[in-house]
């Protein structure tokens, strides 16, 4: 139909053309307005654009403004909590009850925690950021197939955050793959799919003991949480952030502040810094972490949860002119089908109200990732 319409409305002009300047002109021009137009609507990846040789500047679609009046950021990242997993199954109760108050405390305070002795091997994890940095560098043609549609789609290959709403664009391309409760994994490069599933069960045991302490830091059961949102059959996103080098790192921006939708996210990188959360209104830069530790951070349905006791923490990634940086998330939720409200025992009608309407997860996850994203927003449509 739409082919109808253009060869209506060109085919006087082209006739035209065609009597003015040959045949050879003629399949010049459409040639030229075909390409163009294959260029526009093509998927526009930073690592392409960063391995352009004479670029310099960026173009402007990456141009981020920054609030002008917001405090430096800082360095003070010596007090980010940590937290020692190992303890959370130790035979000593006292250094247990210790741990989950250290947790509590971190999800408090700072929303933000490294995890040290979580028994996951650094082998595995250095694996992870190899072969996610393979997938990379694959040829386009070979990753043609996982380019994304939906935002639901279990693989999903793109750039910047959502690309057909973002009004300016993030320095970040991405791979987001559901990983639970169905696994799913591009078949390329080798080998990426049997490290993709045993990192994904790894990690969750990891997220499962750390939901646990939570759950107790609330005063609750230690299953409420797991049993409450279906860990069992929980959503988990394996997501690979590539953050090329930047010509013009303090104008463009690799995510603009956001909070993660689910209960956890975890996170590792290729060692290169970019990674800022927001503490006590300050950004902090987080880059000195301890080899092998997991960098994790609380979540919105963890705040909605707990009531608002736990925030989800507000975090960027910027971006630098030197090096390629790799962070490999892992999100955690609840299972796609549960209503999340804040838990019964967390609300006392006069003292303590619900500060959330119950949602479904999946719908949350729809509209957070279906928009721009910008800071809590999310968030703030289902708060009372
Ligand atoms: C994310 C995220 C930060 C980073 O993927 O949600 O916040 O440092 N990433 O890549
Ligand atoms: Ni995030």
């Amino acid at each position: 139909m739409v082919y109808v319409k253009i060869i209506i409305t060109c085919g006087n002009p082209l006739l035209l053309y065609f009597r003015m300047y040959g045949l050879y002109a003629c399949i010049n021009m459409l040639l030229y307005v075909y390409i163009t137009c294959a260029v526009h609507f093509k998927m526009n990846f930073v690592k392409r654009l960063s391995e352009s040789p004479d670029l310099n500047s960026i173009p402007s679609i990456y141009t981020y403004s920054t609030n002008p009046n917001e405090s430096p950021v800082s360095n003070s990242q010596d007090s980010i909590p940590t937290i020692d997993f190992s303890l959370l199954t130790s035979p000593d109760p006292s250094l247990r009850l210790q741990v989950i108050q250290e947790l509590g405390d971190a999800c408090k305070d700072w929303g933000f925690f490294q995890v040290i002795n979580h028994g996951v091997p650094e082998d595995l994890m250095n694996m992870v950021v190899e072969k996610s940095n393979e997938f990379f560098n694959l040829t386009d043609d070979e990753k043609k197939d996982f380019e994304e549609k939906d935002v639901l789609d279990p693989i999903r290959y793109g750039t910047s955050f959502n690309s057909k709403k973002d009004k300016v664009f993030c320095w970040r391309d991405f791979l987001k793959v559901i990983v639970h409760p169905e696994f799913h994994s591009p078949n390329k490069p080798v080998g990426f799919s049997e490290i993709m599933l045993e990192y994904s069960k790894r990690t969750r045991e990891v997220v499962r003991g750390l939901l646990n302490g939570i759950s107790m830091s609330l005063g609750l059961d230690q299953c409420c949480i797991e049993n409450t949102l279906k860990l069992e059959s929980g959503l988990q996103i394996f997501v690979v952030n590539l953050y090329p080098p930047c010509p013009q790192p303090e104008l463009a921006i690799g995510l603009p502040p956001h909070s993660d939708h689910g209960l956890l996210t975890l996170l590792i990188n290729n060692g290169v810094g970019g990674l800022q959360i927001k503490h006590n209104g300050k950004w902090v830069n987080v880059n000195d972490t301890f080899p092998g530790s997991f960098l994790v951070n609380t979540a919105d349905h963890l705040e909605i949860f707990s009531n608002g006791k736990y925030k989800s923490v507000e975090h960027r990634a910027i971006v630098n002119n030197v090096a390629t940086r790799i962070s490999v998330v892992v999100a955690n939720g609840p299972s796609l089908d549960t209503v999340v409200r804040p838990a019964y025992e967390l609300v006392d009608e006069e003292r303590c109200p619900a500060s959330f309407v119950p949602m479904k997860y999946r719908e949350y996850l729809e509209m957070q990732q279906g928009n721009q994203i910008v800071g809590k927003t999310c968030l703030d449509r289902v708060r009372v």
